[in-house]
């Protein structure tokens, strides 16, 4: 076991052209650009068997360590040679899991699994990893939309948390419509997008940290750019009180969008983030052609939930300590819309 190497691509492109159900004709440079240059909070470990023609990497596991207010998780990525799966993959995942949890100090760990491979799910489950939610349609394989499961691992404080129950915070009485006007947002809007993402009920509904730095903000908001990213504004009186956003996947998941909203609490209760919400789908299903919308909203956050069940999404399932919240850990509910092409 040691940590990877830029010289390893040859073996893991090796692993990946042998997985069954992994992305076909993958290019070799793709490999050996993405070992050339690690991601990021990435922290890959790989297994190596010395046979008779010299060492090789059998088993890789790829840890995307959390940042902000997910700190405490990491997203594992197990991939592994069919030939030395028994072996070498379940000693690497115990020393991964070992890795993250008494040297970076992880406290939950999650993995993304497709849902008809047992021997995957025997795997994590034996380590303690826990089924949480099912992913409908997430992948195409061979021409098939499958589903994928969440497993997820919590130690310490994290395993020690007590679930999120619906609060209702924070409420509001029903308030009258105004009109409201939605269209792309631009860096130009970054003042309205920094005064939003910086209110305490945006934050506690979001991931936003709060007291964000203006120049900070204003780069994020300059980022996010078609074709991977729609930004999309409301307007109320020529006034941007709202965004939304979403943001699509790629390769063999480039059916899937994930969407966030947020509306400043002024204008909670008037129909806002539902016209939010009528756009997001609109420009997914009817123009980007999505048919997987998803996002994931704090159990505890029953107006949001209200707004997304009414706009079709149903829930997949939830993911413990998900995120960490004015001092604790909150869960959250795994929502997806699905849309079926005509
Ligand atoms: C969640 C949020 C986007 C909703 O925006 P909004 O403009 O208040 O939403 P709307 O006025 O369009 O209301 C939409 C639906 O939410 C539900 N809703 C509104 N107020 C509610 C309340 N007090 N309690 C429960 N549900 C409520 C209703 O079903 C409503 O539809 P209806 O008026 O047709 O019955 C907004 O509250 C917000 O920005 N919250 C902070 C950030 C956040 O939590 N974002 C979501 C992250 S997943």
């Amino acid at each position: 076991m040691r940590g990877q190497e830029a010289g390893d691509w040859e073996d893991l492109y090796a692993i990946r052209t042998s997985t069954p159900g992994a992305l076909p004709y993958i290019r070799p440079d793709w490999v050996r650009e993405e070992l050339a240059e690690p991601k990021r909070g990435a922290w890959p470990l790989v297994a190596v068997a010395h046979l008779a023609d010299g060492p090789r990497v059998v088993a890789r596991a790829n840890l995307q360590l959390g940042s902000g207010r997910r700190e405490h998780c990491a997203t594992l990525v197990l991939e592994q040679h069919p030939d030395f799966a028994d072996t070498a993959g379940r000693k690497l995942l115990c020393e991964t899991v070992a890795v993250a949890e008494k040297w970076w100090n992880k406290r939950r760990l999650e993995v993304t699994l497709p849902a008809a491979d047992p021997a995957a799910a025997a795997l994590f489950g034996s380590l303690g990893f826990v089924e949480e939610a099912r992913l409908c349609e997430n992948v195409r394989v061979a021409g098939e939309l499958v589903d994928e499961v969440i497993l997820a691992r919590l130690s310490g404080d994290a395993a020690a948390s007590r679930s999120t129950e619906p609060s209702g915070h924070p409420q509001s009485s029903p308030r009258s419509k105004p009109d409201v006007r939605i269209r792309g947002g631009s860096s130009d809007d970054w003042e309205a997008y920094h005064a939003i993402w910086s209110q305490p009920d945006v934050c506690w509904g979001t991931m936003q940290i709060p007291y964000p730095s203006a120049d900070w903000n204003r780069e994020r908001v300059r980022e996010r750019t078609p074709p991977r990213f729609w930004p999309l504004v409301a307007e109320v009186d020529g006034r941007v009180v709202g965004n939304a956003g979403m943001s699509r996947d790629e390769h063999h998941r480039s059916h899937v969008g994930h969407a966030g909203m947020m509306v400043h609490s002024d204008y909670w209760g008037m129909g806002v983030g539902s016209a939010l919400m009528a756009a997001v789908i609109d420009l997914a299903e009817k123009w980007i052609g999505l048919t997987r919308i998803q996002l994931e909203v704090y159990t505890d956050n029953s107006r949001a939930i209200r707004l997304y069940e009414k706009h079709g999404f149903k829930s997949e399932g939830v993911c413990r300590a998900f995120s960490f919240r004015d001092g604790q850990y909150v869960d959250a509910l795994m929502m997806a819309r699905l849309c079926r092409v005509r």
